[in-house]
């Protein structure tokens, strides 16, 4: 009786510091684990948005007429350039009818890529299928005419 009472107590906690441990790791420069984290682990769409970029906006080529972009915390507690490690900035690119297209993100990630501010890029289908995940080169640069302001476009640091 003693030892089922300590192995249930002892399953208990580790139970307990198993699923706090997972909710605070982030995922590596994966695309499957980054969707399974924006989708699951921390639902992109319980985060936030910037305060100068609400809700649905209107937007330019290559992402599409209309978007959203959602922030993780440490995105929208960054006070300036450069954000934090860990920061997630997830834009949805709608057509004109509203219909979602595909999910373009950007993930900073510690010793990545300094040259080109340690973003992690990648391109979703609405299913999250990655069409295509890395270091890449047209995002760089497109969004690197903005390095003063770490490769983000819709935001401006105060
Ligand atoms: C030709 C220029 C261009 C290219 C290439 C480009 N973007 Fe963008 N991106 C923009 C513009 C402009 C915005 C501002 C919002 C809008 O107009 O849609 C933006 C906004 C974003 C945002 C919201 C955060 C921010 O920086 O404002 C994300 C995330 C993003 N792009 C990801 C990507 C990814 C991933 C790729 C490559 C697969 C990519 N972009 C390629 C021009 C570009």
């Amino acid at each position: 009786m003693r030892k089922n009472l300590i192995g249930m107590a002892v399953f208990f906690v580790c139970g307990l510091f198993g699923t706090s441990a997972l909710a605070d790791e982030m995922p590596g420069s994966d695309p499957a684990a980054f969707w399974n984290y924006i989708t699951k682990v921390s639902p992109y769409k319980n985060w936030s948005f910037w305060a100068d970029h609400q809700g649905m906006q209107p937007g330019r080529a290559p992402h599409g007429p209309l978007h959203k972009v959602y922030v993780n915390d440490r995105a929208l507690n960054s006070p300036k350039p450069p954000v934090q490690y860990g920061s997630m900035v997830v834009k949805e690119n709608y057509g004109k009818n509203k219909e979602l297209k595909a999910i373009t993100v950007m993930y900073k990630v510690s010793g990545y890529n300094p040259g080109d501010g340690d973003w992690f890029w990648a391109k979703y289908s609405p299913e999250g299928k990655a069409d295509k995940a890395g270091k890449l080169e047209g995002c760089i640069g497109c969004h690197g005419t903005r390095a003063d302001n770490d490769f983000i476009l819709v935001h401006e640091f105060k």
